[in-house]
């Protein structure tokens, strides 16, 4: 049903105006001040408002109080202004777009026209503004690095919230945005194409304002003034410690939000789900950049020391180190030293052991070193090493590319075959993140972006919506769960699911004893 504010104070207007539009069909409301007309904004979801509005002429007194409540109203409920002004001219220039805002209403009725005048405008104004009339109102956020794939689940997001009567907000970089109170309205056209766009059409931000009581509540109070109920959130694990503080605040001021999760990282850190949107796109994307360092690197027989992406988790180097046969993986859930005592720490990243993951992680170069002579004697000409970014950030830069590079060319300096490949360090940094999603990225934003939409419809709350292997179906995870079980440090994961795999492919590049010896 269409539900209308009239702001009036002339009561015999508003109660002939009312009892008109209700013998029509509409649910209508009515509010004599601003404040009360803002109350009711908040508690109903409102389609359209019609206001009065006073400008001076011989027939009504100037006031704009009602062109400020059009605009504190915004632009997500359609606005109608009604006035008693005889020249248009008058009120075409208060309505007047600036450079600061956009238009006030969407149309302007005069006050002594017929009942079948104003309905024929009610209706224009109401099919011009929505693409379907909203039973509720959503919204929408992207947070923290972006993800390719993210705009594959904003785009099933919206189809899916448009298909179901549901408006849906789009806010622009995360919370940084809901502070800032930028916030639109999604169209079904307004993610024509995004479908197999890298990166996120809504713009993200990494915003530790946020933390703080203050603005999370001027970002609450955006979304209670436009009646948003529901808010799907597309990050990491901080952009739901964000989304649960965010509840809270909207409920401290007397309404409630859902808030549903999808993983949107290329970290691929996430617990809750086997992959998350983007992680995917992330190892080919590595691969290419890696695979467009093979000729040179033959041309001249080198040996790359590539950083690779992925926070404290070595998942990308080590997906793409399978992926392109490198010779070596340095990860931080192998190489990391946190003692066992201080596992279940929370603050278990000041416990990690730099001296004793240095001569693990230099224990390991040498193993390589010692492994790739014989090859390079036998004809190799190029080798990849992948160390994983978690490694310098764990150690707070004790560890570096340049330490690795250097620790194995002076490895080198011990190998009797005097043809000695070159050691460099690269950083494989954002082309990483930016290209466009692949198939399997594409697939799961658009899964999960449709089912965030049937969570909120479920009732659902504080989940994020994950991918399971096993089950073949989307899962959904506790928010407290998600945060506490992600942070767990590197080696717990090792233990757990990686050291097959890391020590399967230790196994395939290593020739055998035999290998390059005089037969
Ligand atoms: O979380 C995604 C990620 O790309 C990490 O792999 C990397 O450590 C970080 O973001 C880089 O963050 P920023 O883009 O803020 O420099």
């Amino acid at each position: 049903m269409t539900r209308v504010l009239i702001v009036e104070n002339n009561q015999p207007l508003l109660t002939s105006t009312a009892e008109s539009l209700r013998a029509e069909g509409f649910e209508v409301h009515t509010a004599v001040s601003e404040a009360e007309a803002l109350k009711i904004l908040s508690q109903h979801l409102i389609h359209l408002a019609m206001v009065d509005i006073r400008l001076r002429d011989d027939q009504d007194e100037n006031d704009d109080s009602g062109i400020k409540l059009c605009r504190k109203i915004g632009s997500s409920v359609a606005r109608i202004v009604l006035t008693g002004a005889r020249d248009w001219h008058l009120v075409r220039d208060a309505l007047d777009p600036t450079d600061t805002h956009e238009p006030d209403a969407e149309a302007y009725l005069h006050k002594s026209e017929s009942t079948e005048t104003w309905l024929r405008e009610i209706r224009r104004v109401l099919a011009a503004h929505y693409e379907v009339l909203p039973d509720r109102r959503i919204a929408i956020l992207t947070s923290g690095g972006d993800a390719p794939g993210m705009n594959a689940a904003i785009w099933a997001a919206l189809r899916s919230a448009l298909t179901n009567n549901i408006e849906i907000d789009g806010i622009h970089d995360g919370y940084r945005g809901l502070i800032d109170g930028r916030i639109e309205k999604l169209k079904w056209l307004s993610v024509l194409d995004a479908l197999t766009t890298g990166g996120t059409l809504l713009g993200s931000a990494r915003c530790k304002e946020f933390h703080q009581e203050g603005p999370r509540t001027i970002g609450a109070q955006h979304l209670i003034d436009r009646h948003v109920d529901g808010l799907i959130l597309i990050g990491g694990d901080g952009s739901m410690n964000g989304a649960l503080a965010l509840a809270k605040t909207v409920k401290k001021l007397g309404s409630d939000l859902q808030t549903i999760a999808l993983p949107g990282t290329i970290d691929n850190d996430l617990f809750g789900t086997d992959m998350s949107i983007g992680a995917a796109s992330a190892v080919t994307a590595i691969m290419h950049e890696i695979n467009n360092m093979v000729a040179p690197a033959r041309a001249l027989r080198r040996i790359f020391v590539c950083e690779i992406m992925g926070r404290n988790s070595g998942f990308l180097t080590l997906e793409a180190g399978l992926c392109i046969g490198a010779e070596a993986m340095l990860l931080p859930e192998e190489l990391i030293v946190v003692p066992d005592d201080k596992l279940e720490a929370g603050d278990w990243q000041d416990q990690v052991r730099i001296n004793r993951t240095r001569e693990a992680l230099m224990c390991r170069l040498e193993e390589v070193s010692k492994r790739l002579e014989n090859e390079f004697a036998a004809g190799k000409r190029h080798a990849f090493i992948l160390f994983a970014e978690g490694i310098r950030l764990l150690t707070k830069d004790q560890i570096t590319l340049q330490f690795v590079a250097d620790t194995l060319s002076d490895y080198l300096k011990d190998w009797t075959s005097a043809q000695k490949p070159d050691v460099r360090p690269q950083v494989i940094g954002y082309p990483t993140r930016g290209v466009p999603p692949s198939r399997s990225d594409v697939h799961l934003g658009t899964l999960l972006g449709a089912a965030a939409v049937e969570a909120l419809l479920a009732g659902d709350s504080e989940r994020m919506l994950g991918w399971s292997e096993a089950e073949g179906r989307v899962v959904k995870t506790p928010f407290a769960e998600v945060v506490a079980r992600s942070n767990r440090p590197p080696s717990v994961k090792y233990r757990d699911s990686w050291r097959a795999t890391v020590e399967l492919q230790k196994k395939l590049i290593t020739p055998p004893a035999a290998f390059g010896q005089p037969k």
